[in-house]
């Protein structure tokens, strides 16, 4: 998986050319390239996991590994040997797994195949990766060097930020991620919200919040999987995607270190915000790898009104 020079004479910028053009560091772009070429791995096991739908058998009869175990093995043992990983920390995983010599840049934490069960739907899932450059036991905004998601839909896309703005690709017929979209930047205020969680679970303030958004004309559009609907806040530029404290979870459901912390600084390169509903998701500090959060994730106007509101 070298970084080869591409096909230059087609007039298309792919994912390593933008990186090299963008000057993102050698190191940082050959493992985000790495991780791109992953992300066909996982997408190629997905379709095969998905032929049993289509009524074809596995020949051997043996036990499959479940779609996220297997997509996490996939990661796992590519970035193994990819020279730039030390440590690995997955939603998979019970501990941080150390991987390389040890002296390689990068920690890369992974949600390996975000909303799995929502696979034989048939709507859209995806992998969500943070790169650090230093311990995950401390708050986004001192160790991510950058993060990336990719989404498996009608089409596979892959959405990364190295620090230098938020931009997104889209895999061609040729196997290139070809740049569909640079310097992705949300409104300051959108018209979609997407929120988690049980309306009877809410708290009172968090449910005037909605409210509030139901009555502004708010549109609502909400998958279920992660991925695909923050996927949505930032193509279409705008809104709020919101996972809150539940009567029964005062921290929410999502993950901070997998989830919550990559799509906080792919948003906020976005000039978007991400917070808990008090302080930023980057500036939470990572106390255990499962740490759940509160979210309010999108667009300015929407995560400072849902401040206003959780204030009360
Ligand atoms: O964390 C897993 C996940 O499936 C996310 O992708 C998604 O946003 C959330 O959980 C959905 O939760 P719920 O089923 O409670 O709406």
């Amino acid at each position: 998986m070298g970084e080869g020079i591409g096909d230059y004479t087609k007039n298309i910028v792919d994912l390593r050319r933008h990186m090299w053009m963008a000057g993102v560091e050698v190191e940082l772009r050959r493992l985000i390239w790495q991780i791109a070429v992953v992300g066909k791995y996982i997408s190629a096991n997905i379709h095969e996991a998905n032929r049993k739908l289509a009524g074809f058998k596995n020949i051997y009869g043996e036990d499959q590994l479940s779609l996220d175990r297997s997509s996490d093995e996939i990661l796992k043992n590519q970035l193994q040997f990819s020279g730039f990983v030390r440590e690995y920390a997955s939603e998979e995983q019970e501990t941080i797994i150390k991987i390389g010599t040890g002296s390689e840049k990068y920690i890369v934490t992974a949600d390996p195949l975000d909303g799995s069960s929502l696979v034989d739907t048939n709507l859209a899932i995806g992998t969500i990766i943070g790169i650090h450059k230093e311990s995950v036991f401390d708050t986004g905004k001192k160790t991510m060097a950058a993060a990336l998601y990719i989404t498996y839909g009608p089409l596979m896309t892959i959405v990364y930020s190295a620090g230098k703005g938020t931009h997104e690709f889209v895999l061609n017929r040729e196997g290139e991620y070809v740049l569909a979209q640079e310097n992705i930047s949300l409104q300051t205020k959108g018209s979609i919200f997407s929120p988690g969680g049980l309306r009877r679970e809410w708290l009172p303030e968090h449910r005037k919040f909605i409210e509030a958004l139901e009555k502004d004309g708010y549109k609502l559009r909400y998958s279920g999987g992660f991925v695909p609907d923050i996927n949505q806040v930032l193509i279409k530029k705008g809104g709020i995607f919101t996972y809150p404290a539940l009567t029964k979870a005062p921290r929410g459901k999502l993950r901070l270190l997998f989830e919550l912390q990559p799509m906080a600084f792919i948003i906020e390169q976005a000039g978007g915000q991400a917070t808990d509903g008090r302080t930023d998701i980057l500036s939470l500090k990572v106390e255990i790898l499962d740490q759940c959060s509160p979210v309010y994730i999108g667009s300015t106007t929407e995560v400072q009104m849902a401040h206003q509101f959780l204030a009360k």
